[in-house]
C-alpha cells in the first residue's frame, strides 16, 4: 500500500470506527431529543443520584421533573418478594406472593424458545401488577462446570440453545411493557469466588460459547437492560471492563439502555463510569459522592454522565411507571402465569430410562411407596440469593395426590434427610463437640429414616424414590464440592432395590447429579427440576402418562465429575479465597448501604485469583464427543412414551453462499401408540476446516408435536454466517468455507440422518 492510501484507510478507519459497528438500531433511541430536553434541566447532583442505587431494588429519577424512580425486580424465576428499602428484611405484604416458574435448567429442557416467550409474558405481568420495571433476569450464563451453584438458574451448556431461549424470554418481557436485565455479563461462570475471580479466556471461545444468549438477546430481542458481573474477565472488574461493556455490547451489538452493577459489584468511580456502567447496585461508595467530586474535579466530563443519564432516561420513557398507589393491589400470582408455569414444567421434564415400569400402571390400585425428603419439600425458597415467595406450589407429592385420587394407595415416608441451610448454620462457627454430636445424631436419624424406608418399600408394588438436590445445595454464593446425591441417597437406594426392584427415580435436581448407582438400581429415571408452582402436577402428569415426557437435557451428564473440560484440566476449582461477595453484603456485621465502614475493608479486593478457560471452546458435550469421552447421559437426550422415526433429510442446495440461508426437511414418523413431542436437533460437523472446530455443534432444533401413527415434515434453517467463527487475527467474525455434514438427530450421540453439503 502507497503511503498514501494507506493515509486515506486510516482516515476512513477513524471517520467510521472498525468493521464491527452495528448498524442496528435499537428501539430505545427514539426518545433521544426530547431526553436531551430533561438532561439540559437537570442539575449535576440530580445526575449523579440517578447513578447508584436510592434503596436496595430502586435508583433514582428526577421527582422535580416528573422522572419517576426506576423498580427493579429480582428474578429470574418469579418476582421476588417486596423487601425493607434498605433491608433486606421482607416488608410483609400480603398481595407479594408470587408464581414460582420452573428456574432456567428446566426453561432449557423444554427446548422451545415459544415456551421462554411465554414465560417471559408471565413474568412481564407480575412484574406490572408489582410495579417494577426491569426484571433482573434472564440469568444466561453458560454452565461451564456441572458444580455451579446457579446451574439451575442459567439455561444451558449450548451458546445456540440458551441464545434461542434467552431471546424468547426477552421478548415475552418486552412485549408486556418491563424491561429484561441480562445478567451476569459476562463469564460468570462459576459462584465460588465469584466476587474476586478474573476469568482468562481467549477471545475465540468468548465470542462462540460464552457472549452469544447476550449478543442475541440485545441483538435480535433489542435487550434494555443488561448487569454486569462480579468477576473480572481477562484482568478488568466486569462493571468497568470497557472492551466488555463500551466496545463490544454498546458499539459492536447497538446496546443502548444501561448497565447495572450485580450487588456490590462496583470497584471504582472513575473506571466504572467512564467505561460503561451507568448504576452502582444498590449503594454509592462509589458512584456517590465520589462521583460528584470527580466531575467537579475535573477527572470525569459531565458529557460522560450525560451518557449514562441518556442511557437509563430510554429505559425510562420506554416502560411506563406504575405510580406507588396502582402497585401491589392484587395478588402477583394469577391464574394465567400459574397455567404458563404448568405449561413449562409439564414440557421439561426428560425421562432418561423406562425399562417398562412408566407411566405407571394403576388399574390394579397398586401400593406406592413415595420416599424422599424431596417428595413433598418446596423449592421456590432456599439458599442465597433470588427466591420466590409463592403463592402455592404444588410438591411431588401433592401432585400424585390430585392425579391420582384413590386409583392407588400411597405410603409415604421421608426416606433420608434432606440438606438444611440458614445463615447461621451454614456460615457460623461450631466447636468440634458440637459438630461430633451433630453428626451421631444425623447418623441415628439417618438409620431411623431409613428402616422405615424400608419397610415400606417391602410392602409395595412399586417404589417412587423423590430424591436430587435441593434449594440448599444448589445455591448461589457457592458452587457444589461434587455432582453426588446428597444424604446418602445412593446407599439408600441400594438397599431399597434389595427389598423391591420395581424403583423409579424422580431426581428434583437444577444441576447434573453422578447417576452411576441410581441408574443402575431404578427400572425408571426422570429429572424433574426445580419446577415451579405447578412442578407437582407436572410430574404426576407425566409418571402417570396423562402426558408423554418431552423435556430433553440442556447439558451432558457425565460418567464422572472429573471427565468434564475444566475439572479434566485443572482449571477448577481453584481454592476458596474467603467468603462469598454478596454474602458480605448481606451480614449484618458488614455495614451494607453505609459506604464508610466498607471502605475500610480492602481485603476482598485483593485475592488474585484466577480461572483460566484453557479448555477454549471444548464446553460441556463439546469436549465429550470431540474426545470420544463416554457419558453417562448426552446433551439433548430425553425418552418419550413413544417411538418416533427419522427419514429423509433433504436441502434446498448442495453449495451453500456467505448470504444463503440452509434449509433442512427431514421427515419425522410417531411410530408408537401416544402421541408426544419430539425435539429434532440439526448438529454440524466440518469435514476439512481450515480452523479447529469441535466434532459437533448445535446449528438448529425444533421441538414437534406428532400423534400417534403421523408423520410432518420438519423443516430447520441454519443462516451461513451463524457458521462463522471468530478469527482473532482480523478481529471479527469470519467464515470457514468447506464442506460440512449436517447431522439431524435426538441427542448429540444419536445422530439418525446425515447430508454433505459445502459452503463456497
Ligand atoms: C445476584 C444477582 C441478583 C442480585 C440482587 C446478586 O447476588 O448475583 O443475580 O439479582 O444479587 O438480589
Amino acid at each position: 500500500m502507497n503511503r498514501r492510501i494507506l493515509f486515506i484507510f486510516i482516515l476512513i478507519m477513524a471517520v467510521f470506527g472498525c468493521t464491527q459497528e452495528t448498524s442496528r438500531k435499537s428501539a430505545l433511541l427514539q426518545y433521544d431529543a426530547e431526553i436531551d430536553g430533561i438532561i439540559q434541566q437537570m442539575t449535576l447532583e440530580e445526575k449523579v443520584d440517578m447513578l447508584h442505587g436510592k434503596f436496595m431494588f430502586t435508583s433514582a429519577g428526577v421527582e422535580r421533573l416528573g422522572v419517576a424512580d426506576f423498580k427493579y425486580a429480582d428474578g429470574p424465576f418469579g418476582i421476588r418478594e417486596e423487601l425493607q428499602p434498605k433491608s433486606w428484611a421482607p416488608l410483609g405484604l400480603k398481595t407479594d406472593s408470587a408464581t414460582f416458574f420452573p428456574t432456567g435448567s428446566a426453561l432449557a429442557a423444554t427446548w422451545s424458545q415459544e415456551m421462554a416467550y411465554k414465560y417471559g409474558t408471565g413474568m412481564a405481568r407480575e412484574a406490572r401488577l408489582r410495579g417494577k420495571d426491569m426484571i433482573l433476569g434472564p440469568a444466561i450464563n453458560i454452565q461451564r462446570i456441572p458444580t455451579g451453584g446457579r446451574t439451575y438458574e442459567y439455561l444451558s451448556e449450548d451458546p445456540f440453545l440458551s441464545s434461542r431461549l434467552s431471546v424468547g424470554y426477552t421478548k415475552g418481557v418486552q412485549d408486556n411493557g418491563a424491561a429484561v436485565c441480562l445478567k451476569h455479563f459476562a463469564l460468570n461462570n462459576q459462584e465460588n469466588n465469584r466476587g474476586r475471580v478474573n476469568v482468562i479466556v481467549g477471545e475465540r471461545a468468548m465470542r462462540e460459547i460464552y457472549l452469544p444468549p447476550f449478543q442475541a438477546a440485545v441483538e435480535e430481542a433489542d435487550a434494555f437492560g443488561v448487569m454486569a458481573a462480579y468477576n473480572k474477565v481477562n484482568g478488568w472488574w466486569c462493571a468497568e471492563n470497557d472492551m466488555l461493556l463500551n466496545k463490544i455490547l454498546r458499539e459492536e451489538w447497538g446496546f443502548a439502555g444501561p448497565v447495572i452493577s450485580d450487588w456490590g459489584g462496583t470497584h471504582s468511580t472513575v473506571n466504572s463510569v467512564v467505561n460503561g456502567l451507568n448504576v452502582e447496585m444498590p449503594d454509592q461508595r462509589f458512584m456517590g459522592k465520589a462521583l460528584l467530586d470527580s466531575v467537579k474535579a475535573g477527572v470525569v466530563s459531565e458529557e460522560v454522565i450525560n451518557q449514562r443519564v441518556r442511557e437509563i432516561l430510554r429505559v425510562r420513557f420506554a416502560i411506563k411507571p406504575i405510580p406507588e398507589e396502582e402497585a401491589n393491589k392484587e395478588i402477583t400470582s394469577q391464574p394465567p402465569q400459574q397455567k404458563i408455569a404448568y405449561e413449562v414444567a409439564s414440557k421439561s421434564i426428560v425421562l432418561l430410562k423406562n425399562k417398562n415400569i412408566l407411566p405407571l400402571n394403576l388399574s390394579e390400585q397398586p401400593v406406592i411407596a413415595v420416599i424422599g425428603d424431596n417428595a413433598d419439600r418446596t423449592m421456590g425458597l432456599g439458599g442465597v440469593g433470588a427466591g420466590v415467595k409463592t403463592l402455592y406450589e404444588v410438591t411431588p407429592l401433592e401432585g400424585l395426590k390430585n392425579k391420582i385420587g384413590d386409583k392407588a394407595e400411597l405410603i409415604v415416608v421421608q426416606g433420608y434427610e434432606g440438606v438444611e441451610g440458614g445463615f447461621g448454620r451454614r456460615f457460623g462457627r461450631r466447636s468440634p463437640e458440637e459438630l461430633a454430636k451433630e453428626a451421631h445424631e444425623k447418623e441415628i436419624k439417618a438409620q431411623k429414616l431409613a428402616n422405615e424406608a424400608l419397610d415400606v418399600a417391602a410392602k409395595a408394588d412399586i417404589v417412587l424414590f423423590i430424591g436430587g438436590d435441593n434449594r440448599w445445595v444448589e445455591t448461589e454464593g457457592s458452587d457444589r464440592r461434587d455432582i453426588m446425591l446428597p444424604s446418602g441417597q445412593d446407599e439408600l437406594i441400594k438397599k431399597l432395590a434389595e427389598v423391591n426392584p420395581n424403583i423409579v427415580t424422580v431426581l428434583v435436581s437444577g444441576g447434573p447429579n453422578d447417576l452411576n448407582v441410581v441408574n443402575q438400581f431404578s427400572k425408571a429415571l426422570l429429572i424433574s427440576w426445580f419446577n415451579g408452582t405447578e412442578g407437582g402436577n407436572a410430574l404426576a402428569d407425566i409418571l402417570v402418562g396423562n402426558i408423554s415426557p418431552g423435556g430433553r437435557l440442556p447439558f451432558t451428564l457425565p460418567v464422572k465429575l472429573e471427565d468434564s473440560p475444566a475439572y479434566a484440566l485443572g482449571n477448577y476449582p481453584q481454592g476458596r479465597g474467603g467468603r462469598d461477595i454478596f454474602m458480605n453484603l448481606v451480614d449484618e456485621t458488614n455495614p451494607g448501604l453505609n459506604a464508610e465502614k466498607q471502605e475500610q475493608d480492602t481485603s476482598r479486593y485483593s485475592d488474585p485469583n484466577t480461572a483460566y478457560y484453557s479448555e477454549e471452546s471444548m464446553v460441556g458435550y463439546r469436549w465429550f464427543d470431540t474426545k470420544d469421552l463416554p457419558v453417562m447421559y448426552p446433551f439433548g437426550y430425553g425418552l418419550t412414551y413413544t417411538t418416533f422415526e427419522y427419514s429423509s433429510l433433504t436441502t434446498n442446495k448442495e453449495k451453500y453462499g456467505k448470504n444463503d440461508v440452509i434449509s433442512i426437511d427431514v421427515v419425522l414418523k410417531n411410530t408408537g401408540s401416544v402421541a408426544a413431542d419430539e425435539v429434532v436437533q440439526v448438529y454440524i460437523h466440518r469435514i476439512n476446516p481450515s480452523v479447529e472446530w469441535p466434532k459437533k455443534e448445535l446449528k438448529a432444533f425444533s421441538r414437534e408435536t406428532v400423534g400417534a401413527g403421523e408423520s410432518k415434515t420438519v423443516t430447520l434453517e441454519i443462516p451461513v454466517k451463524n457458521l462463522r467463527y471468530w478469527n482473532e487475527t482480523i478481529q471479527d467474525w469470519d467464515y470457514d468455507l468447506c464442506d460440512l455434514e449436517l447431522l439431524a438427530g435426538a441427542s448429540v450421540e444419536d445422530i439418525k440422518l446425515t447430508k454433505k453439503i459445502s459452503l463456497k
